[in-house]
């Protein structure tokens, strides 16, 4: 499973980086505007800061506009500025046809704003890269975000589609560890899920253990 940081925050994104397991990330319009990034050129900049600290990985960078030409025109704009951007297309009419577009051109995307198979299956017809169910906003109003997941995983398997599906709005580490088991392809968390993963208080209490009998040999040697 690939793993990308959900964040337009560069010190996440290098801290994450830097652990060697990060695949991608992905941003919105809302975690752009968190770090206080707006206008064309702030926005375009920090995108290809954040392309510089991923390296080779995917950087998913969403359109603002609504209609089918404006999405066509800042999706190319942000492809032209680095290899590994994706397009993040909203999951509405003209987002489909944009996806379509997009798809025959060979620019990759992503179709975000997923919370239902009907939705999901489109995304694929129309040839997205990725597709991104909000299982966390699903949870949010009491439903389960990961049966949405099996759902997709099922139908993509039945007829071969090769969108991978990008488990997004994933809020802790059972999210991550769940979307495994179920064979989502990617998910995309904030910082604090990944490194969640790696906590277990019998770690901590072993690794204590090892260091003072490691500790105590030493003493009796030197004794
Ligand atoms: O990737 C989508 C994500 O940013 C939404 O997450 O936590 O705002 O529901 P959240």
């Amino acid at each position: 499973m690939k793993f990308f940081i959900d964040t337009a925050n560069l010190d996440q994104i290098r801290e994450a980086a830097e652990l060697g397991i990060l695949d991608g990330v992905t941003t919105n319009p809302s975690l752009m505007a968190k770090e206080g990034i707006s206008g064309k050129d702030q926005v375009m900049k920090h995108y290809k800061a954040i392309c510089e600290i991923v390296g080779d990985g995917d950087v998913s960078a969403e359109v603002i506009a609504t209609d089918l030409q404006g999405m066509i025109t800042e999706g190319e704009e942000l492809a032209e500025l680095h290899p590994n951007i994706v397009v993040k297309i909203p999951m509405i009419k003209d987002g489909i046809k944009a996806l379509k577009y997009f798809s025959e051109k060979g620019i990759r995307t992503n179709c975000t704003l997923v919370f239902s198979a009907g939705q999901a299956l489109l995304a694929a017809k129309a040839g997205a890269s990725y597709v991104s169910p909000f299982i966390g906003r699903l949870d949010d109003v009491s439903t389960d975000g990961l049966d949405l997941i099996e759902q997709i995983r099922l139908i993509y398997d039945n007829y071969g589609f090769e969108t991978e599906i990008l488990a997004a709005s994933v809020r802790h580490p059972m999210h991550i560890i769940n979307c495994a088991e179920i064979g989502a392809d990617v998910m995309t968390g904030p910082l604090s899920a990944i490194l969640a993963l790696l906590k277990h208080p019998l770690t901590d209490i072993g690794l204590a253990q090892f260091l003072a009998d490691h500790k105590k040999a030493a003493e009796a040697v030197k004794a």
